[in-house]
């Protein structure tokens, strides 16, 4: 399918769900409100499931060293995802990817940038065991649980378990992940009928978005996304340049996902969907991301390039960048010719695909007994109560005192983790350079780590 950008009845033909293609024509579906979140036979929502998968969104026990929950990295703040170019990672570690909003993950049929998990039941682990992110291990997360008589009580009412299974905490971390959506955007509005919803700066831009622009092509239907792979030629993270860690995580991030060693040696990029397919026509290709909530959640593209919308849009009306894997770059993706002004009128158009922030009232998480406790502040937590919470316990010595008194495991299951995980990359790295199957104590630990990777890719 070719674009050419300045075809008169390109716009009409996109109003009616048809790209420009000549005879070849493909059908592109138009945008479109977002309907009800689906939901799997196999996990029906309750409120009481929904409350515990909250719960443990934002319990750091389901990582490594219980140090890092999901929240960490998908901070409602920041529009549930994390305001860097590439992620935070695991204490020791930077990600290699930038952090995406988990608001209507519900809807998406491919996660991950490059598509590597097929439902939010599916994610969740790899999140919670992945090296650079939570670097957890199934029994060590699951006899934490265990510890805390709120979630034996919990995941007995909710799944029937005597002992909490950490197949069933994936489970209910979905099902509150289908609560984190959002239908009501002013483009929703609009598509259903209500003229007032888009300004007009935004309604010029949507039809440059259906023609001229071209982004209809990619970003259609209901999510803004064809859940297609590409490569734009966004340019490579410049981080990688400056940030030892962060060649240290890319490093043994093309180690895990088994790159050949001349790849390994040459490389100096995220390949995207080729660490999956393995095929060399999929190199620097990832998913057409949603463009819903993406007023929330700068910067943008897998390892955060362009720090806000216009700059994404001045990208594309250069007719997108250059990386290592030129060859791969899409035809679709071509110069533009929009005017300031037609630029400003499609970054106002894509800011009505999101809706007011979303925000969360608590962020509770279970004690070691069925008192109540709250999580530490977290960075810029303004929607959190608990420092309120906190500040109101402590006001007589009294009622400090007996905070004292409730031990958390934590800190210990946590200082047995460092102890034996502590060097996990750096034993990578020592791998590397003797060419070592196996160099020593720690490697075990590690071996385990790329086969979990390895597992959830083959998902
Ligand atoms: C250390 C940081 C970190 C932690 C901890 C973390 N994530 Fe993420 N999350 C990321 C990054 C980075 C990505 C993109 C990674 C990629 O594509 O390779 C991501 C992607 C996702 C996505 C995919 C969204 C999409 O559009 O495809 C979902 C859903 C998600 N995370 C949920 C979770 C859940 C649930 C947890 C806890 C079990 C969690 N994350 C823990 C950093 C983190
Ligand atoms: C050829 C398919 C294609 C076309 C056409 C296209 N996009 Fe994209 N878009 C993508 C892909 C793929 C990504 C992610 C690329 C990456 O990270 O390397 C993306 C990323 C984005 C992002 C960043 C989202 C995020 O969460 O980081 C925005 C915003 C965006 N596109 C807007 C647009 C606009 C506006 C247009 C029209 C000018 C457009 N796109 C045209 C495929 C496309």
């Amino acid at each position: 399918m070719k674009l050419r950008p300045h075809l008169p009845a390109l716009g009409l033909l996109a109003a009616l769900g048809i790209a420009a293609g000549g005879a070849a024509a493909q059908q592109t579906p138009p945008l479109a409100p977002l309907g009800p979140v689906p939901i799997p036979a196999d996990n029906p929502q309750t409120d009481e499931k929904v409350e515990l998968g909250k719960m443990l969104f934002f319990d750091p026990r389901l990582g490594g060293d219980a140090s890092t929950a999901c929240v960490t990295c998908h901070e409602p703040n920041q529009g549930w995802a994390f305001s860097d170019d590439v992620s935070r990672g695991y204490p020791g570690t930077v990600h290699w990817r930038n952090s995406q909003t988990i608001v209507n993950a519900a809807y998406l049929g491919k996660l991950f940038w490059a598509g590597a998990a097929k439902s939010l039941e599916a994610q969740a682990p790899s999140a919670a065991k992945g090296a650079v992110a939570g670097n957890g291990e199934n029994d060590m997360m699951e006899a934490r649980l265990a510890f805390i008589p709120e979630y034996r009580k919990r995941f007995n009412e909710v799944f029937g378990d005597e002992w909490p299974k950490i197949m069933h905490a994936w489970k209910a971390i979905a099902a509150f992940e289908r609560t984190m959506v959002q239908t009501d955007t002013p483009l929703d509005r609009y598509l259903k009928g209500d003229e007032s919803a888009l300004n007009d700066a935004q309604k010029r831009g949507m039809a440059l978005f259906n023609g001229k622009a071209g982004c209809i092509q990619c970003h259609n239907g209901a999510l803004a996304t064809d859940q297609k792979y590409y490569n734009l030629g966004v340019p490579p993270a410049v981080r990688w340049e400056e940030d030892g860690l962060a060649q240290v995580t890319f490093r043994y991030e093309q180690y895990a996902k088994g790159v050949t060693e001349e790849m390994y040696r040459s490389v100096k990029d995220d390949a995207g969907l080729y660490y999956r397919t393995k095929e060399k026509a999929d190199m620097g290709k990832f998913r057409t991301p949603s463009l819903r909530y993406t007023l929330y959640t700068a910067p943008y593209m897998h390892n955060g390039a362009f720090w806000d919308l216009r700059e994404v849009v001045e990208f594309y009306n250069a007719g997108g960048g250059t990386n290592e894997f030129a060859e791969n770059k899409t035809e679709l993706i071509k110069p533009l010719g929009l005017s300031d002004d037609e630029i400003d009128d499609l970054v106002a158009f894509v800011e009505a695909f999101s809706g007011p922030a979303l925000r969360s009232k608590s962020r509770r998480r279970p004690c070691l007994t069925m008192r109540r406790c709250l999580l530490p502040r977290t960075e810029g937590g303004e929607d959190d109560n608990s420092q309120r919470e906190l500040s109101k316990r402590s006001r007589g010595g009294r009622r400090r005192s007996a905070r004292r008194k409730v031990p958390d495991v934590a800190p210990l299951v946590s200082a047995h983790i460092r102890r034996h995980h502590g060097d996990r990359v750096g034993c990578d790295e020592l791998r590397h350079r003797h060419g070592a199957k196996d160099a020593g104590h720690g490697c075990h630990l590690s071996a385990q780590a790329d086969r979990a990777l390895e597992r959830s890719e083959a998902r």
